[in-house]
């Protein structure tokens, strides 16, 4: 099985680089090597080489920039994936694509399922659920992979953030009314395979680790994993903060995207592990010994 990575140099790109290096054929790209927002480019890059799946982990994702930089967002988001699956179709190739839980507007109180209404309240989700659409309008059994709350060793993310703060300050706070569920890179890169060309069909995967939280929820176990191993934090408790003391947003974010994993748990036989499970194995692993 031969693999190409679009976004190599991200926080998902550069796990399933590492993951993939030793058990498939695999090659990558991050943003210097190949610009996604550059069709000619990526069009003379990708025609020249020869793969079975290309997996799409680059994308514009810093979420309130999309709203002044909707063009661009577009390009990147939703444009650029119609192009990769049409070069995949022309090779007969599988494009695994990438996508959010932000196409949900947040209004539900029940996990989201891939039948569900997607309908975005920001650019960024816009441009990604524009993106699904497109790669999955083209010929071919493409796959769209939403994920949620993504995080992993290869780019801080919100727990590298409060752990940071709680080492330095003693009141550290995180909002308590927006819901999902944080989802590791590395359960992603051992899931995902069972999905390459030739085992399913094309279409929508919802995937993310089990269970939900708040950002409150979330930081506040991540500080409880540090203490179990002993580490120092000025901060042990994670105070409250609001979804609407977050002025600084530009953008609007869904207040609930929890993401079913039924249809995966079907298709797969096996269930996401649950999100704590996740992320004491991740500060066990990266934190331990700093
Ligand atoms: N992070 C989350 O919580 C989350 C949640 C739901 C879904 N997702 C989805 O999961 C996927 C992976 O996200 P991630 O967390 O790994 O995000 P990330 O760390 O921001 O990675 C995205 C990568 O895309 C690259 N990129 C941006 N513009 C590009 C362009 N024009 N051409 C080529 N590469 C470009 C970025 O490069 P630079 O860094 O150099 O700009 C970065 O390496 C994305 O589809 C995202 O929408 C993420």
């Amino acid at each position: 099985m031969k693999i190409v990575i679009i976004g190599a140099g991200g926080r998902l790109g550069a796990a399933l680089m590492r993951e993939y290096r030793d058990k498939f054929e695999v090659s990558g790209f991050n943003r210097a090597q190949l610009d996604l927002s550059n069709f000619d480019d990526v069009r003379e890059k990708l025609c020249g080489l020869d793969f079975d799946v290309l997996i799409n982990a680059a994308a514009f994702t810093n979420v309130d920039l999309c709203e002044t930089q909707r063009e661009e967002a577009f390009r990147i988001n939703a444009e650029a994936p119609r192009l990769l699956a049409e070069i995949c179709h022309g090779k007969n190739a599988q494009l695994i694509h990438f996508s959010t839980d932000y196409v949900f507007d947040g209004e539900k109180r029940q996990p989201y399922n891939e039948e569900d209404r997607a309908r975005p309240i920001g650019a960024y989700g816009e441009s990604k659920l524009s993106g699904e659409k497109n790669v999955l309008a083209a010929p071919g059994d493409h796959l769209v992979v939403r994920v949620s709350w993504v995080f992993g060793p290869d780019r801080p993310t919100f727990i590298d953030t409060m752990i940071k703060r709680a080492r330095e300050n003693e009141e550290v706070n995180a909002i308590t009314d927006k819901f999902s569920t944080p989802t590791y890179t590395l359960d992603i890169a051992e899931m995902l395979p069972r999905f390459f060309k030739g085992n399913v069909e094309g279409g929508i995967l919802h995937f993310a680790n089990a269970g939900e939280c708040s950002w409150q929820e979330y930081g506040q176990f991540a500080l409880d994993c540090c203490r179990r191993l002993g580490m120092a934090l000025k901060a042990k408790t994670v105070g409250a903060a609001k979804l609407k003391d977050m002025t600084q947003w530009v953008a609007r974010r869904p207040v609930y995207s929890v993401l079913s994993s039924a249809k995966y748990a079907k298709l797969s036989g096996s269930s996401p592990r649950a999100w704590r499970d996740a992320v004491a194995d991740y500060i066990r692993r990266f934190y331990s010994s700093k």
